[in-house]
């Protein structure tokens, strides 16, 4: 079983896998491939509940989609995604938040995307028991400051800030750091500054471990970003079962004899 701790001793040993879901099926399947550690992302509002952004999305659909994926789950390590303003505006409130993640949902861990309003909160989360992921370079939630999904740490100054709060993160008790959409001599050196593990998504291969979206990863959606890969034609299957259920009912061919039942009791009532 997958447990923060063991996700912290896997740092330089062994590859960290992890991937989204937002559903029991899917978490399924993940688990079954032998993935470490499901993220039930805010990304879940671009990939499956069809908002624009991740902005949109609430406590309350992280929470259900949390609860559906550790119902689905024995093995991997559930993490819960927190959603725009359900932390860092209110020390209480964000407490509540994330602690209604692991009482109500039964996630073992939550991520925040991080920046400076996040050290004192990761100290405080972790404190309380409720173990957390941190989150920097780009940060979607960020997306209407930043002015799109660009490349994070590319100038001298934003990449020491990322070292910085990398280590003050660490050292606040974060037990793993996502790096999105930085350069990967940026993402090594990270790597390299800290001993808890670093997971990558668009910085390279020298991070400790790599998460991708799984709606990317199935080719389930008709765009995904550069640094991703698709590895499935999910879209392709899909479209190909549903066009011929459809064509099997119009052409009367099913429900065929063995989806049927005649019960004769019943045959003239009338
Ligand atoms: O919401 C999400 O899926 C994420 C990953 C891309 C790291 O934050």
């Amino acid at each position: 079983m997958t447990t923060t701790r063991t996700v912290r001793e896997m740092a330089g040993e062994e590859p960290i896998t992890m991937l989204t879901a937002y559903d029991a099926p899917t978490a399924e399947v993940i688990e079954e491939a032998g993935v470490d550690v499901i993220l039930v992302g805010d990304s879940m509002g671009n990939a499956v509940l069809g908002y624009d952004s991740t902005l949109p999305v609430t406590v309350d659909e992280v929470a259900s989609r949390t609860g559906a994926v550790a119902r689905a789950t024995d093995d991997a390590l559930v993490v819960a995604d927190m959603p725009f303003l359900s932390f860092g505006v209110d020390d209480a409130e964000s407490i509540e938040n994330a602690g209604r993640m692991l009482k109500e949902a039964d996630a073992d861990a939550v991520k925040l995307e991080s920046g400076p309003h996040t050290v004192e909160l990761t100290r405080r989360l972790t404190d309380l028991g409720i173990p957390v992921m941190a989150h920097l370079g780009l940060t979607p939630q960020h997306v209407n400051q930043l002015g799109g999904y660009t490349r994070q740490g590319t100038e001298r100054d934003a990449a020491e800030e990322i070292v910085e709060l990398a280590r003050d993160h660490e050292e606040a008790g974060a037990f793993s750091l996502v790096l999105e959409h930085v350069p990967s001599n940026l993402a090594r050196q990270v790597t390299e500054a800290l001993s808890i593990p670093t997971i990558g998504i668009g910085a390279g291969p020298d991070t400790d471990g790599q998460v991708l979206v799984v709606t990317d990863v199935l080719g389930l959606d008709d765009w995904s970003p550069p640094f991703s890969k698709q590895f499935g034609d999910v879209r392709g299957e899909m479209q190909r079962a549903v066009s011929e259920y459809r064509r099997a009912v119009e052409s009367g061919e099913f429900p065929a004899e063995e989806h049927s039942h005649v019960e004769h009791d019943v045959d003239d009532v009338y």
